[in-house]
Order: C-alpha cells, then structure tokens, then sequence
C-alpha cells in the first residue's frame, strides 16, 4: 500500500536545547515542510521516564515548541504539539509493549546507558518506564503512519526497533489487516532521515563524547539560549589539536574535535565538510574559530531571541499547542480505531 508522505519528529523537554538538538534536528525539520506533511511533537510522556521536575517539565515544553517556531516552523502549516495531549500515543504504546520483545528492548545502547547511569539495569532507580520508552516512540511515529523521521544519529537503533515492531503488527494481525480492506501493510517501515553533516554533534571539551543535555561541563555545549559572548568563549576555549586544518575531508581522520568543528561549521552554513575544508584548508585555529563563532552567532542569536519572545506569552503558546493538538488527533483517531478493531477490542 503506498503511505501518505508524511514526517514525524519529537524532542523531550529534559533539558536546555542545545546545539546538537538544534543541527541533528530542529534545522533540518524546516525544509522538510515544504515537502512533506510534517508532524514535530515535545514528547513530554518520554521526558518523565526519568524524573523531572514538574516546573521545569512545563517550561522546557514550551522552550521546545517556541524553537520549533523560532526555527522556522509554521505553526499553521506543520503540527506542533505536545505528546499528553493526544492520549492516543499512550494507548498504541501500550499495544507495542505487547508487540514487542524484552530482549529487544534490553538491546537499546540507550536503555544501557541511561540505565548505567542511574545504577544498573536491575537498579531500584530505574523506572519501568525507561525501559519501555523505544515502544512509546514507535508509538508516536506509528501513530500517524509516519513514512520518515529526522532524527540525529543516537536515534538510529530506535527507529530500528520500530520498524520491526511495524513488521510484527502487520505480521501477526496479517489476517485482521486484510479484513478491514487494507491490502498490504497496516504501518509503513519508516525510513531514518539522516544524512548530513553534524549528525553527532560532539562536546567541545571531548571529540568522543556526544553533546547532550547532562553534560556536567557547561563549556562542552552550546545551548540555543546561550548569548553571544558566551558561544563566542565556548569556542575560543574548545579542545582542539595544534595541526592546520587539512584540505580534504579524508586528512581529519583520527582527529576528532576538528572534525567536530569543521562538521559544526559545514552544518551551519548549509554547505559540505569538503566545502569549508576548501574555504579553511591549511589555516589554523586562530582564523578558524573566530569565523565560527561569528557564524554560530549569526545562526543561533535570532532564533535565541524570538524564543524569548514566544515563551513569554504562554497563552498564546498554549493556544497553538491545543489548536494543533487537535489537528494530530485528526490524524491518530482514525489510525486507533482500526487498530482496536484489528486486535479485537470491542466497542
Ligand atoms: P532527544 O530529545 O534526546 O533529542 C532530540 C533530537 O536531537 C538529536 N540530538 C543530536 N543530534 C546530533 N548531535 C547530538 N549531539 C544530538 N543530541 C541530540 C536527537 O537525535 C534527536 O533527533 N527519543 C528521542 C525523542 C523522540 C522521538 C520520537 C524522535 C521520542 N519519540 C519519535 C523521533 C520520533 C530523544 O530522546 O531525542
């Protein structure tokens, strides 16, 4: 069955945005507008696997929606909204935790991670939530039948998942599938969009350590909020080697802070690593930084500002987020029904 071109992509209001968040993601949903039907989401329900407090729940929430918009988001054109308010992501979530398998769930890189961090995967600190998490994301995509995701690298080995939780409904509920009138498949296999540079944005201290919200070290990270002296010093004071920058992207192997900066910089300039390697190849970090800093600036600055203005008028921002709420749910109610009645609830 041929699926409607559609695109989902959801961010958890966990911690300030930063410029991971913002090159792995949130700069590459805009185009897809014009493309796509696009669908971006604050997945607040993912956020709460871990604790949060709930102040910072609500203010990171509309954090996220305001950088979708301040981004270049149309709120009229693309969905913007927060997760809780379809409840339907919960009930299908529900239906993958009995689709999908503990190992594959036990195979997560992230669940590891995380679950490591807190004390072990056994650890009373763990929530059952965390575990479960890769299903309420397939959940959210599957939900709206979406054909493709913008997502950094980390998110690669989730999509995966879902796409094999897809093959599973649809193989086991083949017989129901068919029975509704549905031809082939009842959810597409979602394609992973996630090509580029700065796919994974490294800290600025460690150029083998992800950029992330957690990072204990604020000089590692950019944040979208960050004014202008302050990304301009986190790159002055960024880890790198004493070599000049080559002229090939193959000359960067082994060297991975550069390589993170010239990935930063092709990123932000919508061009190629071989394309800044032919602007800057040969200089060195005295010239390279000051021009990456000022285009981080140029990049982040505006958008930093009209964020400011948006969560200001929460009213205005609540409005938007229930209005488009509505318009998700226009999408996942017809979707829900037919996947009740393919397993066999009765209403
Ligand atoms: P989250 O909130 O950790 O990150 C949001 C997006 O930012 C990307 N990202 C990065 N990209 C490049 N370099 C980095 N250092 C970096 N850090 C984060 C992530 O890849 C992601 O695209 N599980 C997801 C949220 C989610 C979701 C979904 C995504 C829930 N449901 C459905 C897509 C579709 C997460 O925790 O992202």
């Amino acid at each position: 069955m041929a699926f409607t071109p559609r695109v989902f992509s959801g961010i958890k209001p966990s911690g300030d945005l930063h410029l991971g968040n913002y090159l792995g993601a949130i700069r590459r949903f805009v185009p897809l507008q014009q493309t796509h039907e696009t669908i971006y989401c604050v997945v607040d329900m993912h956020a709460i696997t871990v604790w949060q407090d709930p102040e910072d729940l609500r203010r990171w929430t509309y954090e996220i929606a305001a950088a979708y918009i301040a981004a270049g988001l149309d709120p009229n054109k693309s969905i913007i909204f927060n997760q809780s308010q379809v409840v339907e992501h919960a009930e299908l979530a529900w239906i993958f935790n009995c689709v999908a398998r503990v190992g594959w769930m036990t195979r997560m890189t992230q669940f590891k991670d995380k679950a490591g961090a807190e004390g072990g995967e056994n650890s009373e600190a763990v929530s059952l939530g965390l575990f479960a998490y890769p299903s309420l994301m397939a959940a959210d995509i599957l939900l709206y039948k979406a054909t493709g995701v913008p997502v950094g690298d980390d998110q690669r080995q989730h999509l995966e998942l879902t796409r094999d939780i897809a093959k599973k409904f649809n193989h086991d509920f083949k017989k129901q599938i068919k029975g509704l009138g549905v031809k082939d498949d009842f959810f597409p296999l979602t394609e992973t969009l996630s090509t580029g540079p700065a796919m994974r944005v490294m800290s600025l201290k460690d150029g083998k350590k992800k950029m992330s919200k957690s990072d204990a070290s604020d000089m590692s990270t950019i944040y979208m909020m960050d004014d202008a002296d302050t990304i301009a010093k986190k790159i002055k004071r960024a880890t790198t080697d004493a070599d000049a920058l080559p002229t090939e992207a193959a000359g960067l192997a082994g060297r991975a802070e550069a390589e993170n900066l010239v990935a930063i910089y092709a990123a932000l300039s919508d061009t190629s690593v071989d394309g800044v390697l032919a602007e800057f190849g040969g200089s060195g970090w005295g010239k390279f930084k000051p021009a990456l800093a000022e285009l981080a600036v140029a990049v982040l600055s505006p958008i930093a500002t009209e964020m400011k203005r948006l969560v200001a008028d929460t009213g205005e921002m609540d409005q938007i987020l229930r209005r488009n709420a509505d318009r998700a749910r226009a999408i996942a109610v017809p979707v829900m029904d037919d996947v009740r009645k393919i397993v066999g609830f009765v209403r």
